[in-house]
């Protein structure tokens, strides 16, 4: 049902969110929760904040977007794109030209976006053509590599959103020096962490130690899925060899992305998991999560597995040259490595004490509650960008 088939009351607020794919998932829920909490409180003027939830369909396997539905909580969709995989270009084009449909005949006061994927671009640039506002929701990260296609993600949809809401201080500097005017920028703290904090309970009951038969603090949990790593052969097979060796020293859990599987199925390399080396299909939230609360290392080139490792202090080891995320290494328990150094690196960690760093400020799982607080605040300007500064503080 759209917004204007409904009765509204006067002053309803129109929130429409955004979620195309997996990493968005748990960054949606906490918000659409907060505002369902608040929408029949009366808050700055505004009697009623209406949320809308579209899909794009960038993912849509079961086990890459509705798991994370239903361990999450989150309602489903009330409007889908059913976009699919594609090129960049195909996939970010069929977005835009399903979302601006969507757009003229729900007119949302606020269309709010979270991550760095392809429907996160796609529906911020839309937007900005329409006039429509639009809430970036972890704005502001930067890894500085232009190779990355999030990257690029990243940069348009900042440049052209309405609020930016940050996860820390760091991406706040970043955009400042971008030329973002300061009244648009809020720190409002790392919105996955209120999923993961929220959803403790069921993470600590997962069973899934307990059916790979793994004990606490003694394997490790890997996932690699950038094109930077899985889509050279070289990379992926040697990749393929370390994981072989590490499976030597501990068990190693391997849930593998269908990029990964896809490309090893293309370079014709054999994913032969042995009582070591457990390659699983993709798994959901919990299992995902408890596995890294107890993992005595994390090998991954996840944005979001950087930053949940720091929240539990289990050591990660990131896959890349560089991190949007640079609080994980000077805060948490991340580090850089690359293929080459990598078995120093493992070394380096399995000899070192088994958990340390620090949870960032603001990673207090009430981002949600402080980004209702920040659009209300914004809302009650006129949707000219220019009379922002009249919010945001
Ligand atoms: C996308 C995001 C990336 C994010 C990742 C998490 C962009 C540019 N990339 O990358 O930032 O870290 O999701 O998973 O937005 N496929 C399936 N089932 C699905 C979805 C995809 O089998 O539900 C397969 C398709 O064959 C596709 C391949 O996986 O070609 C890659 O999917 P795609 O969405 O293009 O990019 P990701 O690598 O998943």
């Amino acid at each position: 049902m759209g917004f204007n088939n409904i009765e509204e009351p006067m002053n309803t607020l129109k929130v429409l969110m955004i979620a195309g794919a997996r990493p968005n998932f748990m960054k949606v829920a906490p918000i659409i929760k907060a505002i369902e909490l608040r929408s029949s409180q009366e808050e700055g003027g505004i009697r009623n904040i209406d949320v809308r939830l579209l899909h794009t369909g960038q993912h849509y396997d079961e086990a890459m977007s509705e798991v994370f539905f239903r361990e999450l909580g989150i309602r489903p969709p009330d409007i889908n794109l059913g976009v699919g995989s594609g090129t960049h270009a195909v996939q970010t084009a069929k977005i835009m030209t399903g979302f601006e449909a969507v757009c003229l005949k729900e007119t949302p006061d606020w269309v709010v976006v979270v991550g760095d994927v392809n429907s996160t671009m796609a529906c911020t640039l839309v937007c900005s053509k329409m006039g429509i506002r639009v809430a970036h929701v972890e704005a502001g990260l930067r890894s500085f590599d232009r190779t990355m296609p999030e990257e690029i993600n990243r940069i348009v949809t900042d440049a052209l959103a309405d609020l930016l809401l940050t996860p820390s201080h760091d991406a706040d500097e970043n955009l400042r020096r971008e030329g973002i005017p300061p009244h648009k920028i809020v720190c409002v703290g790392n919105i996955m962490i209120d999923s993961l904090v929220e959803n403790l309970p069921q993470i600590r009951q997962s069973p899934v130690l307990r059916n790979l038969e793994l004990k606490r603090e003694g394997f490790a949990y890997v996932t690699l899925h950038r094109p930077s790593n899985v889509d050279q052969e070289a990379s992926l097979r040697t990749i393929m060899l370390e994981l072989d060796r590490l499976a030597k020293r501990l068990p190693v859990v391997f849930p593998i992305h269908p990029r990964t599987k896809k490309m090893c199925g293309q370079f014709g390399i054999s994913l032969t998991a042995n009582q070591n080396l457990k390659i699983l299909d993709p798994i959901g939230y919990y299992d995902s999560l408890c596995l890294t609360e107890n993992a005595r290392l994390v090998l991954t080139d996840s944005g979001g597995l950087q930053e949940e490792s720091t929240y539990f202090k289990t050591p990660c080891l990131t896959l890349r040259p560089n991190t949007e995320r640079p609080i994980t290494l000077t805060v948490g328990s991340n580090k850089l490595t690359t293929l080459a150094s990598l078995p120093n690196d493992i070394e380096a960690v399995l000899t070192r004490e088994s958990r340390f760093g620090r949870v960032p400020a603001l990673w207090d799982g009430k981002t949600a509650e402080r980004i209702i607080d920040s659009l209300l605040q914004c809302s009650r300007a006129p949707a000219d960008s220019e009379k922002l500064a009249a919010c945001a503080g």
